[in-house]
């Protein structure tokens, strides 16, 4: 990705991704809030930001006005590319997101638990006695790669390949339209021959699963097929990590919180849900398709809308001291897994993930602390989180 121009006032050219929203977009969040809840930027052909809970919530809530058809905000338009059900409205988008809730929900990724278990202790028996490692490298990426592998029945030898997809998708494609193009290319060949050893060889993985599925009993084609199935390796892969990175961030630079934790691990559920509010990865977008106001602002047809997330859930009107973490908050709800229709379908698969990754690491590791001189980078664009985390211990 080029360097982004200068922002040279947040209200009227935000650009989310310049790197002073992507180190600290708190500060950015505030101050619209109070001066102008809904920012513009005529950067990306036109686009909004809503920064307060209830208008994001309005907006995710409205599919008729805001079209998930386009839910990437780039330099320019490209051709549509569907990723079904995340690109879907209505009506369509009800049956497809049908057929994948089930292989989705709590008693479906139990049997999955030991196995993701091993996972995070063979990650951490990797560098526990070493005293440093790099958590959002050697630990959370490692762990959401090899889990989404699992799931698709996938091997995670590929580990490397699937990062540079999400990467070119989702960072370094906002301004390169032809490699945006090509990674889906070069996704769909993938998918196509993972899909054709299923047909001739089923067994208990998603993929397998999918083939089997039925939308009006007709069962899904090819691209419905290799949407999806791209979908949830770009939906696995990044946003967990991301959310797990921060996680291990907090701890690292909050040791009251880290050894109330350790101390009292029933505080878990709590504090995953916490910090998934402080810290949400995902920023996503639409398109508006007809004129409409919320809060009293205009939405034009045309213009795009990012809806972050992250912002909603740091603002006050909605979350009483929503720039502190508070492990234990009682009333917590949060939009980090989103709002309305298209809300998170893997949420049961993320916070599994994040808490046995988070309980095998402090069984091993209870005390850490960021590294002297440590350079902590978060990856722009749609999904932030550390990409760069290096701990001591
Ligand atoms: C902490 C981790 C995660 C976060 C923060 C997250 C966040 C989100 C958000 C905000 C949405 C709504 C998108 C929208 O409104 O357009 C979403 C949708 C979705 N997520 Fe996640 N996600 C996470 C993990 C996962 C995982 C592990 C999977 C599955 C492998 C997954 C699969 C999906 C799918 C399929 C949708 C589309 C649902 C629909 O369109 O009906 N996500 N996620």
């Amino acid at each position: 990705m080029k360097a982004r121009p200068p922002v040279t006032d947040w209200a009227t050219d935000f650009d989310h991704m310049h790197q002073d929203w992507t180190q600290d977009p708190y500060p950015i969040w505030q101050d619209l809030r109070q001066r102008c809840p809904v920012a513009h930027t005529d950067r990306f052909e036109g686009a909004y930001l809503p920064v307060r809970y209830a208008d994001i919530r309005e907006i995710a809530y409205d599919p008729a006005h805001f079209s998930s058809r386009r839910i990437v905000i780039r330099d320019e338009r490209l051709p549509l590319v569907s990723f079904p059900p995340i690109t879907s409205d209505p009506p369509d988008h009800r049956a497809q997101r049908a057929v994948l809730l089930p292989l989705f929900t709590p008693a479906a990724m139990a049997p999955h638990e030991a196995a993701i278990r091993r996972i995070c202790r063979g990650l951490v028996d990797r560098f526990a006695d070493k005293g440093t490692c790099d958590g959002a490298a050697d630990y959370a990426q490692e762990i959401t790669v090899a889990v989404t592998a699992m799931l698709l029945g996938i091997s995670s030898d590929d580990g490397d390949l699937f990062r540079r997809w999400l990467n070119d998708l989702l960072v370094v494609g906002t301004d390169d339209p032809a490699l945006v193009m090509r990674t889906h290319g070069e996704m769909a060949g993938f998918f196509m021959k993972e899909i054709a050893l299923r047909r001739a060889n089923p067994g208990q993985d998603i993929i397998s699963r999918l083939l089997e599925a039925r939308i009006d009993e007709a069962p899904l084609d090819d691209a419905q097929l290799v949407g999806m199935v791209r979908l949830l390796l770009i939906a696995g892969i990044d946003t967990t990590w991301s959310a797990l990175g921060s996680c291990l961030l907090h701890l690292a630079t909050h040791a009251d919180d880290r050894r109330r934790l350790v101390a009292d691990p029933s505080l878990m559920p709590t504090a995953i849900e916490e910090l998934l509010r402080a810290y949400s990865p995902v920023s996503i977008a639409r398109e508006i398709v007809a004129d409409t106001e919320v809060g009293g602002c205009p939405f034009k047809a045309g213009q795009m809308v990012l809806l972050s997330f992250a912002a909603a859930n740091r603002d006050p009107e909605a979350f009483p001291d929503a720039d502190k973490v508070v492990l234990d908050r009682a009333e917590n709800r949060h939009a980090a897994f989103g709002l309305g229709i298209h809300r998170c379908i893997g949420s049961h698969l993320a916070r599994l993930e994040m808490t046995i990754a988070l309980e095998e690491w402090l069984a091993r590791i209870p005390e850490f602390s960021l590294a002297p001189d440590a350079i902590v980078t978060w990856s722009a664009g749609a999904v932030r989180g550390p990409r760069q985390l290096p701990l001591v211990f």
